[in-house]
């Protein structure tokens, strides 16, 4: 299975939310081969959206194979007095997969791996896979995490994707267990993305900025 997944982090309103939605529907329905690979369980491709839209977009994708949601983050509260929070039980039914530990988190938010643990496990506690972000070989990875994403600072935002080779050494470094899929994220485009997969050793990318567009994004899923 190769994921794509296009996290839109802190962008779009509403409106840009649901017509994004929209245009990628209609793209994939044109796309026979991309479908036949959906169909097949070859591919997923997961959506992280901002919060408020997640909704809307669940309503969009009701009857849409291996399109899925993810939450861009968690709280690592469960319920209670943590006003602002949206935690693991609110998430449940509403998205599959949830983003914890990207840099961002952990450079803007100062998250350390005791609160990103425990975000973690709440995800698993409440049925949503983690896609767990990984700044270099030294990071952490908490018991249970299938997905993991590779994302080197300096490659984030930057149009400076990381080579490929590096990628792969990270990977080898790392000694996953067997059935942890291994995905890169750091400026990958339509232009570099099949660099990447035809190593066979990646599993797929974790998409910033190139997947804020649903006709690019599309673009870099081979079909
Ligand atoms: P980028 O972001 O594609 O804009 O580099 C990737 C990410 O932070 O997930």
């Amino acid at each position: 299975m190769k994921y794509f997944i296009a996290n839109w982090k802190a962008n779009k309103n509403l409106a840009e939310a649901a017509s994004y939605m929209d245009i990628l529907l209609q793209t994939i329905s044109k796309n026979t081969a991309l479908l036949e690979r959906l169909e097949k369980n070859e591919i997923k491709i997961i959506l992280a959206p901002p919060f408020p839209f997640l909704f809307t977009l669940k309503e969009k994708i009701k009857s849409a194979k291996n399109i899925h949601l993810a939450a861009q983050d968690i709280s690592h509260f469960e319920d209670g007095a943590y006003t602002g929070e949206i935690t693991g039980r609110m998430l449940q039914g509403l998205v599959d997969f949830a983003i914890v530990a990207h840099s961002e988190r952990r450079k803007y938010f100062a998250e350390k791996d005791d609160v990103l643990f425990k975000k973690a496990q709440l995800a698993q506690k409440y049925g949503l896979q983690s896609i767990y972000g990984l700044r270099d070989e030294h990071d952490r990875i908490p018991a249970g995490v299938g997905i993991v994403a590779y994302e080197p600072n300096a490659a984030i935002g930057t149009g400076k994707n990381e080579p490929v080779k590096n990628v792969l050494r990270i990977k080898e470094i790392l000694n996953l267990p067997k059935n942890t899929s291994y995905l890169y994220g750091g400026s990958v485009n339509r232009e570099n993305a099949a660099l990447y997969l035809k190593t066979g050793k990646i599993d797929g990318f974790l998409v910033g900025s190139a997947s804020l567009d649903p006709i690019h994004f599309i673009d870099l899923i081979p079909s």
